[in-house]
């Protein structure tokens, strides 16, 4: 069989480099989207990644716009071929209090994190359907399931983020393409550590485990999720949280 190819959008950030190399270590040709190339250092982190053994390839991309997706798309398939595994990671925080919180922050939140599910997948989803074989993992959050102080933005496009999981997991079932979504704890990566210090103590407090989580503890799932072998899991969420939030 040939390679897989897997996208990754946000792939070089603190989850999405270890999804990247957990996915290359597992036999499939990896390339990741990025904002801004230089600005993110993309070239450095390729070379970083390929001195231990991973060939990642990018391709600048703003998800939060679709026609700048159609390219991307376009550009990804000429240079890679067809997309058989996506895995939408992109996503930021623009914490505040709702009654302190400007427009432009809620809408690149939502943009930014949900509407680019939207985006990305528009463009590849028809491929996985014509060729009987696709996996999709969206990752979430959970804030998202329980809400968060200063998050309405976040945890309103995470909790989108598995709405729109279940409702295209059902659409595409039966063109054996796979869609499920995995949502992490607090894991250390840039964007916790920009937690205020005392807050995040308080939050480390409340983990059962005890620590935080691991962009390996994230990989893992999404490795688990992506395989030819997972087909039958569909419209799922795994929680990775170290038990911070439990449930049915
Ligand atoms: N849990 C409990 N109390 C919290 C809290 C939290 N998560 N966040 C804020 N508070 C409390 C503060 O401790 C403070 O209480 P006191 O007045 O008693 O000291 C009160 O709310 C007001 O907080 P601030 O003084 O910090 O107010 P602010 O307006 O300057 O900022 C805030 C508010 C933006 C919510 C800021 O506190 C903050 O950034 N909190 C962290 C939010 C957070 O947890 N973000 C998660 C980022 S990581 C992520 O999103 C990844 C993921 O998927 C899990």
């Amino acid at each position: 069989m040939t390679e897989r190819v897997a996208l990754v959008t946000g792939g070089n950030g603190g989850i999405g480099t270890e999804i990247c190399r957990q996915l290359s270590s597992g036999g499939y040709r990896v390339v990741t989207t990025c904002v801004n190339p230089e600005a993110e250092g993309v070239e450095a982190w390729a070379a970083a990644l390929r001195e231990e053994g991973h060939d990642i390839g990018w391709v600048q991309c703003n998800v939060a716009d679709f026609d700048a997706c159609a390219r991307m798309a376009t550009e990804v398939e000429a240079e890679f071929g067809s997309v058989d595994v996506l895995v939408n990671v992109a996503g930021i925080t623009r914490d505040a209090f709702l009654h302190k919180m400007d427009a432009d922050n809620w809408r690149s939140v939502i943009d930014v994190n949900l509407n680019s599910a939207f985006n990305v997948t528009r463009q590849f989803v028809t491929g996985m359907r014509e060729r009987g074989f696709g996996r999709i993992v969206n990752i979430s959050s959970v804030n998202g399931q329980t809400g968060q102080f200063g998050q309405t933005n976040y945890s309103a496009a995470k909790a989108g983020m598995h709405g729109f999981t279940m409702a295209l997991a059902k659409e595409s079932a039966p063109k054996g393409v796979t869609v499920n979504t995995v949502s992490p704890g607090y894991v250390r990566t840039s964007m916790t550590d920009a937690i205020p210090d005392k807050v995040r103590e308080a939050i480390i407090g409340q983990i059962p485990a005890g620590r935080l989580g691991e962009p390996q503890d994230i990989a893992r799932a999404v490795a688990f999720l992506v395989a030819d072998e997972a087909g039958y899991i569909n419209g799922a969420n795994i929680p990775v949280n170290g038990a911070l939030f439990c449930s049915f």
